[in-house]
């Protein structure tokens, strides 16, 4: 199982039809997969009690126990915020650090793959991500796919430029070699 997490909650965002994508092109190769977009956040209430494992929002311990628990290999696609990472998904991460630490993070797998509308495609960020999921003692592959001026290469639904596509597959095809 791949869990595939986009790491945005804003609602129609691009990183969530980058990551549609690449959960098609895993499910054609028969691997089985399942994608998170952040905004299954959509309505929770932050609340101090998010530093208390025993008493946390049941939206983070169910998508925590679905999507990363006995999941061994991850794709993060990560949008360009205000030149890092969403705060939502610094948030995610926080909150299911507090409980079940090692099950969910230690010596599993990341592929990493920014997204941004303009010329950076999130490298700081993905240089960021890379950083706090060595931290937690993830292994995060070395190649990362930063996707700049999104914009151009999809349309309202899908990617639409070939190029992209291309990328994509090779991103993916030798991420399942790491
Ligand atoms: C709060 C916010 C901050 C953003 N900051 C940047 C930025 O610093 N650099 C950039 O190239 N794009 C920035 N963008 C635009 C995103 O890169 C753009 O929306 C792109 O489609 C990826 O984000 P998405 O997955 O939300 O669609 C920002 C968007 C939002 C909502």
């Amino acid at each position: 199982m791949i869990s595939i997490i986009s790491s945005t909650n804003r609602p129609n965002s691009k990183s969530d039809i980058i990551a549609t994508y690449i959960s098609d092109v895993l499910s054609k190769k028969e691997i089985n997969n399942q994608m998170l977009s952040l905004t299954a956040l959509n309505g929770m209430t932050i609340h101090n009690e998010m530093y208390n494992k025993e008493n946390q929002a049941s939206i983070i311990v169910k998508l925590q126990d679905q999507f990363f628990l006995d999941v061994e290999t991850f794709i993060f696609i990560v949008p360009e915020y205000n030149g890092g990472i969403p705060g939502i998904l610094k948030f995610f991460i926080d909150a299911i650090s507090i409980r079940k630490y090692a099950e969910t993070f230690h010596n599993k797998k990341v592929c990493l793959i920014g997204v941004s509308s303009g010329r950076s495609g999130c490298t700081r960020g993905l240089d960021y991500m890379t950083n706090a999921l060595n931290y937690l003692k993830m292994n995060v592959f070395s190649s990362k796919l930063p996707i700049s001026s999104v914009h151009l290469l999809t349309n309202e639904t899908e990617v639409t430029d070939a190029d992209t596509k291309e990328a994509l597959n090779v991103q993916i095809e030798s991420f399942l070699k790491f």
